[in-house]
């Protein structure tokens, strides 16, 4: 099967799966008062992201033969909070920024407040699953525990939330490259390592299978980061999907500012081979290997 179809049939499980955790539009006034923030949370979790997080969970699932319907529940979750951080991360304390997913940003549409509590919405929804999962009557609850905590750990302050805050405070001050390192460490690696290491918890893969999907994790977390700031200094707003030059506005450290445009792009190139060398001796990584180039690819 080519990249782009199986890329497409994780993305259809993935939108149906969302789809079906907020309720329907046609819930009455009179009996859900607080129906706008199902509205504002789906505006921005239907708005067509990439989906690159739940795909990674999925296709790790399949490369250890793993039942996808265990995987899909906390592959989903990571997306609710990637969909939170991005929310909150647009909003004009933050970020400052219009546009998102290719429409106005949550803010525009549902004034600040709303959107602070979208976010929070989406957050709690994703522990709600996970935690849901780890209370079935089996013998798999512990894995699930297992998974359920370490995502948690990505996202809060060890991990996401972390790395939030050390951009926060990169635009007051120039930070070093190291400093830079672990920023992006913890604010776009974190979750993404969550995403391929999720499915290889809940599936208990052995350590010699863990340790290279770690390695591989790591080095596509540092790429999607390098291309985020690429695409923010020279992509198209229209294509990419949200505001761009925004890094240069709030005065950023990115890869692009510290490093320069060419030592990023070299720098993008040495992770997605390192990633792919990662898969090295693993059965059927060649999607894997795939989305490490795509991620240095896209355009969006
Ligand atoms: C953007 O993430 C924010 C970062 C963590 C760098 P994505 O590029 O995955 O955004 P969507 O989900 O496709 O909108
Ligand atoms: C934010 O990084 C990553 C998050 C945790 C949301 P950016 O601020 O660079 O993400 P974009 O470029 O706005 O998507
Ligand atoms: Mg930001
Ligand atoms: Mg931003
Ligand atoms: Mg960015």
């Amino acid at each position: 099967m080519s990249f782009i179809n199986e890329y497409k049939q994780y993305l259809d499980i993935v939108e149906e799966w969302l789809r079906g955790v907020l309720p329907p539009e046609s819930l009455s006034n009179d009996d859900f008062p607080e129906k706008k923030i199902y509205e504002a949370m789906k505006y921005s979790l239907m708005a067509g992201g990439k989906r690159i997080r739940p795909v990674l969970s999925l296709a790790v699932c399949n490369l250890l033969n793993g039942d996808i319907k265990e995987v899909l529940p906390f592959a989903g979750a990571i997306e609710l909070i990637h969909t939170y951080s991005l929310i909150h991360d647009d909003i004009p304390c933050m970020d400052n920024d219009d546009y998102r997913r290719g429409k106005p940003t949550n803010h525009k549409v549902f004034g600040e407040a709303m959107a602070v509590l979208a976010g929070d919405g989406l957050l709690n929804l994703a522990f709600e699953i996970m935690l849901r999962e780890t209370i079935k009557g089996d013998n798999k609850n512990f894995s699930r525990l297992k998974t359920a905590y370490m995502i948690s750990t990505s996202s809060g302050v060890k991990g996401m939330i972390g790395g939030q805050v050390i951009d926060m405070e990169s635009e007051k001050t120039a930070i070093s490259y190291d400093v830079l390192c672990q920023m992006h460490r913890k604010k776009t690696g974190a979750l993404i390592r969550a995403s391929v290491l999720a499915p290889a918890i809940l599936l208990d893969a052995g350590k010699d299978i863990v340790d290279k999907l770690e390695n591989y994790a790591e080095n596509i977390g540092l790429a999607f980061q390098i291309k985020d700031d690429i695409l923010d200094f020279e992509g198209d707003s229209k294509i990419v999907g949200k505001s761009t030059g925004s890094d240069t506005v709030n005065n950023k450290s990115t890869f692009v500012s510290i490093l320069g445009i060419e030592k990023a792009k070299e720098l993008l190139r040495t992770s997605v081979e390192n990633a792919v060398n990662a898969l090295n001796g693993m059965n059927n990584n060649n999607f894997l290997a795939q989305i490490a180039v795509f991620i240095a690819e896209r355009d969006k």
